[in-house]
């Protein structure tokens, strides 16, 4: 921050705690901060292990001065949290002190000529080296920022760096591979951030940083260079985003994921308007469908979405598409030519896996279809086409609102995949669209009519070790999100499997009361039937999720009763008793649903 426009003495600390705040769903085991002091010109750093709230508390990081500054909140890779391990992390003499998500794979060996040449470490972990391979060559070099370059020359492995020195204590310094990192403009400030919503509250221009970039960004000016493309006109990088700084709060809500899944209907109803706005997804559906093959990868929650793309592409148009979880694609992305199309779904556009899947791809001449929420990650920006979700931040590491909206999307895809094939006629394509603009409305009734039942059933079963999700045909996916959820958040045991499959062996675990709950579709109530049949004669506690169609033939100990719709509208209608049900049994352990132990919100590493 400018000193002479608006950087009171503790600003910069409580800009950079605030931004860390809305970061803490990238990764919340240890925290810390580093301030270049604005009078003795020395690096003031605070750190320790634990959530930020605590650790920022105990060392009062509120009452750090400074104008200049970074600040990390830490997803451990390599070394245990602890306080050593936490960023930042500082040379031998204190002047330079760096924060870093990514790993550096050759930290080793940087580490043994670093010890060879007098170096201490203090910390188990990789980060550390690059700081004293910083303070090593910069030592050497004609300035600063040579030594800083050649270091980074250095390194391999994936690096989003942010560095403050008293060498020159006006800059950050930066640098980026792999790992995501965006500049935010403004006056007489600038900005550094791994995502969008730290800087929300002070300006909405962005310029996300591409591989290989390195450069320095000082209150009035930014210096972007790309180690092989050269230097970087700011202005052609620059990016306008439309969300507002309340919409990555909670607003009221005792946690995001609560608030996210409510506003489901609101991001559901600007995916659909801001599909129907523009050619984007017919074009695309129209190359598509001229490949020959087509795949979908994707991680997490978004895998599920993919495979309920799958189902939908295939039940309209008749052709088969395969879905392959982002980190195995590497086994099978030999079968890609340039007759494929692929579709990657990610939230985040920054997920490396996904990353990876699309790069070699597109290396084999794949067309790549996006669908993400952040049209300015990294995905966004490579892919041939991409269609957004508008979902608004989602800052609850369990997927909700994303969810859906990519189910949106990829539905409508599927839609418009089966007119350009010629699968279905103008007035089917037309009665299938109208369908899909009911979704919004099919998630708030889905909600009022279930959220009840959803406080309640927690304490039945909120002590129970195990539970099971099963489905048929589009239930399964849904079967595995609903698992997924419970896992990520209440860390009860919850395994899905197809209705079919688990007379096959998970029925082997069943003994009085284990909770079952069936996730029953439109075309699968018979078959179910049987399942259901099968669970109760062992003494499971079954449940149904079903729409008041034919519930008679179903004989569940208990039935959720969602809306009665169209098959595309199911997941709407299915989905947010399944969210609910885990926030609520989350809530009743006493678990924080918003921060689960271990996960992050975005996984920028293999
Ligand atoms: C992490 C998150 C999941 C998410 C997955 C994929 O594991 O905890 O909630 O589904 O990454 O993320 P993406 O941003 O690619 O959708």
């Amino acid at each position: 921050i400018d000193v002479n426009n608006n950087c009171s003495e503790f600003k910069a600390a409580e800009i950079i705690t605030k931004g860390l705040k809305s970061l803490e769903y990238r990764g919340y085991d240890s925290v810390g901060i580093a301030l270049i002091d604005k009078n003795t010109r020395k690096i003031i750093v605070k750190k320790g292990k634990g959530k930020l709230d605590d650790v920022s508390k105990e060392y009062s990081f509120l009452l750090t001065p400074g104008c200049i500054g970074i600040g990390h909140t830490r997803w451990a890779t390599h070394g245990a949290p602890t306080n050593i391990n936490a960023h930042p992390h500082t040379d031998c003499k204190g002047d330079i002190a760096l924060v870093h998500n990514g790993i550096i794979k050759n930290f080793l060996s940087l580490k043994k000529m670093l010890l060879n040449s007098g170096h201490t470490f203090k910390s188990d972990t990789d980060t550390e080296v690059v700081a004293h391979l910083i303070e090593e060559l910069a030592s050497t070099s004609s300035n600063f920022y040579e030594g800083f370059k050649k270091s980074i020359s250095m390194l391999e492995g994936s690096f989003a760096l942010a560095v403050v020195t008293t060498y020159e204590p006006e800059k950050i310094f930066f640098a980026k591979k792999e790992s995501p990192l965006i500049i935010g403009l403004s006056k007489s400030s600038n900005f550094l951030a791994s995502d969008i919503p730290a800087m929300l509250e002070y300006t909405n221009e962005f310029v996300p940083l591409n591989d290989g970039d390195i450069g320095w960004l000082s209150p009035r000016e930014v210096f972007i260079e790309n180690l092989k493309a050269g230097i970087v006109e700011i202005r052609k990088r620059k990016i306008l985003v439309d969300w507002k700084p309340e919409m990555a709060k909670k607003g009221g809500y005792p946690h995001y994921m609560i608030k996210e899944i409510y506003e489901q209907p609101l991001a559901l109803k600007s995916t659909f308007e801001g599909l129907i706005s523009d050619e984007t997804i017919i074009e695309a559906a129209d190359l598509i469908s001229k490949k020959d093959k087509i795949f979908i990868a994707a991680a997490g929650t978004s895998y599920h979405a993919g495979l309920v793309t799958k189902y939908f592409i295939e039940k309209i148009t008749g052709r088969a598409v395969y879905t392959f979880i982002s980190s195995e694609y590497k086994n099978i992305e030999y079968l890609v030519d340039n007759d494929t199309a692929i579709i990657v779904i990610s939230q985040s556009g920054e997920t490396i896996d996904t990353i990876k899947a699309m790069r070699s791809s597109k290396n084999r001449g794949g067309v790549i279809f996006a669908i993400t929420n952040v049209i300015g990650s990294t995905i966004g920006r490579e892919a041939n086409y991409v269609v957004p979700m508008r979902a608004g931040p989602e800052i609850g590491v369990a997927a909700t609102k994303t969810f859906l909206t990519q189910v949106l999307v990829g539905s409508m895809l599927a839609v418009n995949l089966g007119k350009s094939i010629g699968k279905i006629n103008e007035t089917e394509y037309n009665q299938m669209i109208n369908t899909l603009s009911y979704s919004p409305n099919i998630v708030g009734s889905s909600i009022s009519m279930t959220e009840g039942i959803m406080k309640k059933l927690p304490e039945r079963f909120s002590s129970k070790n195990s539970i099971y999700f099963l489905g048929r045909g589009l239930g399964v996916p849904l079967a595995y999100e609903a698992a997924l959820k419970m896992k990520e958040i209440t860390y009860i045991h919850a395994e899905a499997y197809p209705a079919g499959e688990s007379k096959h062996g998970p029925i082997a675990l069943i003994e009085k009361d284990f909770p079952v709950f069936f996730v029953v579709t439109k075309d699968t109530y018979e078959e179910i039937a049987s399942n259901i049949a099968e669970m109760n004669a062992r003494d499971a506690y079954t449940i149904a999720l079903a729409s008041e169609e034919k519930l008679e033939n179903l004989q569940p100990r208990l039935t959720i009763t969602v809306p009665k719709v169209d098959l595309l509208l199911e997941p709407y209608s299915l989905i947010p008793p399944i969210q609910l049900l885990s926030y609520y049994t989350a809530v009743v352990r006493g678990l924080d649903p918003d921060k689960p132990r271990n996960l992050a919100k975005t996984v920028t590493v293999e």
